[in-house]
């Protein structure tokens, strides 16, 4: 039997296995050769063996629960949620590095995480930090383009555009067209995905400060501080408790498995080896539709809605909530924030945003309303009996703490979610290009196939 892979194996308080500490990229190269050959010999004693099968419905059904991916950065269970690498997000909040003074992780320890499945130390996380740093600044024709975009256009058709245009600095497109080894794929993808990530959050603040306020950057980077906090700088914002939020926001939204429509679009499309700024900005086209990350933006709307329904600073009882909620049931609507394809229970990414509220807004009116929404709307669906599961999923609670705290614009949230998810999907394509995963290319089939093959099947009995 092959032994289980390393997770979690350098723990800021346990052993440390070097004197100097190594950076992202040569810890990386120590550990991913090891990685290949051990997934290599899974492949070649176990290939054979069937992990889950595909039935007409679930070909008919968006593929729900068929085991066909390998994503190694985190996964998914249906009654416990989200582990990255093996951690819980209580596990993250109280293991990854924190802000000096600060109690939520810093994404860039969930990035370090993701990638490598380690805890990094604080060290390492402050130097990433600084590479980022070091890595952002945008071209001109990216900010001059960002400016030109019309108001009117949606901020992640922004946000998607403006990584697609930085496209032309790729190094990984240098790397192949100089005829780089397929094992070292991996370092220029490893390579984008760092320079990638450290210039979003001045896309995401350049589109925020153009399309709302027609200004220009507030805050040039400093290396001093994390990405996170520069990022909120950028979008104008000075404010601890908003710092701290941004931090538990980019760290929990970054990572979802690979099946769910960013994640698995990023991997597609990066199969073709189109470079990560092609696969990302892919990615954030799949982020951008109503049923997956588009919902933050219309959760918001939709509670702000019932509360001028309700009256601002009114009391409504629960049954009267009820019967707001059925009124858009019964209109044909979904209620937003609730529901998952693979959860069956309430999202812990909804409950720690919760834990956050109710540390440092519990009198806010909004987060009462929304605590009071938890309350009524599984009930609600279950007896509309529609829905598998009832509960509230990460997009049910975001909007009101950014609300809170002064970010009032709905239609840039879902930006704010592609900024943290691409710590997860470009973490995911560098493992994929180190395991040298071949192009996606499943069989489709057609429905007068099925027909066939079902009276073939039924001829048999
Ligand atoms: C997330 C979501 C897209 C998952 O879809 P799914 O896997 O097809 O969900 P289910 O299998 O439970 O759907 C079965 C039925 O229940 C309905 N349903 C699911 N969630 C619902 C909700 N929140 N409100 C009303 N109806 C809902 C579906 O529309 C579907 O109806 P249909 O048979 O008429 O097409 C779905 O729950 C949804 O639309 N939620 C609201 C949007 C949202 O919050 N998205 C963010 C996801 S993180």
């Amino acid at each position: 039997m092959l032994p289980k892979l390393a997770q979690n194996t350098y723990k800021t308080s346990g052993l440390r296995y070097y004197t100097t500490e190594p950076t992202l990229k040569e810890r990386l190269t120590q550990i991913l050769p090891g990685q290949v050959e051990h997934v290599k010999k899974l492949k070649a004693q176990h290939g054979d063996k069937i992990v889950g099968t595909c039935t007409i419905a679930q070909a008919y059904g968006g593929m729900r629960s068929v085991k066909a991916l390998v994503t190694e950065t985190s996964s998914l269970d249906p009654e416990e949620g989200i582990t990255f690498r093996g951690l819980t997000i209580p596990q993250c909040q109280e293991q990854l590095p924190k802000a000096p003074g600060g109690n939520e992780p810093l994404p860039e320890g969930i990035l370090w995480l993701l990638l490598t499945g380690e805890v990094p130390t604080e060290s390492q996380v402050k130097e990433l930090s600084k590479d980022l740093a070091k890595r952002s600044g945008l071209p001109t024709h990216v900010k001059a383009m960002i400016k030109a975009f019309p108001k009117d256009l949606h901020p992640m058709s922004q946000f998607a555009a403006a990584v697609l245009a930085l496209q032309k600095d790729s190094k990984f497109v240098k790397a192949y067209n100089d005829g780089v080894k397929k094992d070292k794929y991996w370092e220029s993808t490893l390579e984008d995905s760092l320079d990638l990530i450290a210039k979003l959050p001045e896309i995401a603040a350049l589109i925020y400060q153009s399309t709302y306020y027609s200004k220009d950057l507030p805050h040039t980077i400093d290396a001093n501080l994390d990405w996170s906090a520069n990022f909120t700088k950028m979008l104008g914002f000075n404010d601890k408790g908003f710092d701290e939020l941004m931090r538990l926001y980019l760290t929990i939204h970054s990572d979802h498995e690979g099946g769910n429509v960013s994640a698995h679009t990023t991997h597609l499309v990066g199969s073709a080896l189109s470079d990560a700024y092609y696969s990302f900005a892919a990615g954030m086209c799949g982020l951008a539709g109503p049923l997956h990350g588009l919902a933050n933006q219309e959760v918001l709307s939709w509670t702000l809605d019932l509360q001028n329904k309700i009256g601002e600073g009114k009391e409504v009882s629960d049954e009267k909530l009820a019967e707001l909620v059925w009124e858009g049931l019964n209109a044909g609507r979904v209620v937003p924030g609730f529901g998952h394809a693979v959860l069956r229970k309430t999202d812990p990414r909804y409950t720690s945003q919760r834990e956050f509220a109710l540390k440092h807004l519990p009198n806010d009116p909004l987060f009462k309303l929304v605590s009071q929404i938890f309350k009524v709307v599984p009930d609600v669906l279950t007896k509309h009996g529609k829905t598998k599961n009832p509960y509230p999923n990460v997009d049910a609670h975001s909007g009101c703490l950014l609300q809170y705290y002064g970010l009032k614009e709905h239609n840039y949230y879902t930006v704010l979610f592609g900024v943290s998810r691409a710590l997860g999907v470009l973490a995911q394509l560098v493992i994929s290009r180190a395991h040298q995963l071949p192009i996606e290319r499943p069989k489709s089939i057609t429905s007068l196939w099925i027909e066939e093959f079902v009276n073939k099947e039924s001829n048999k009995n």
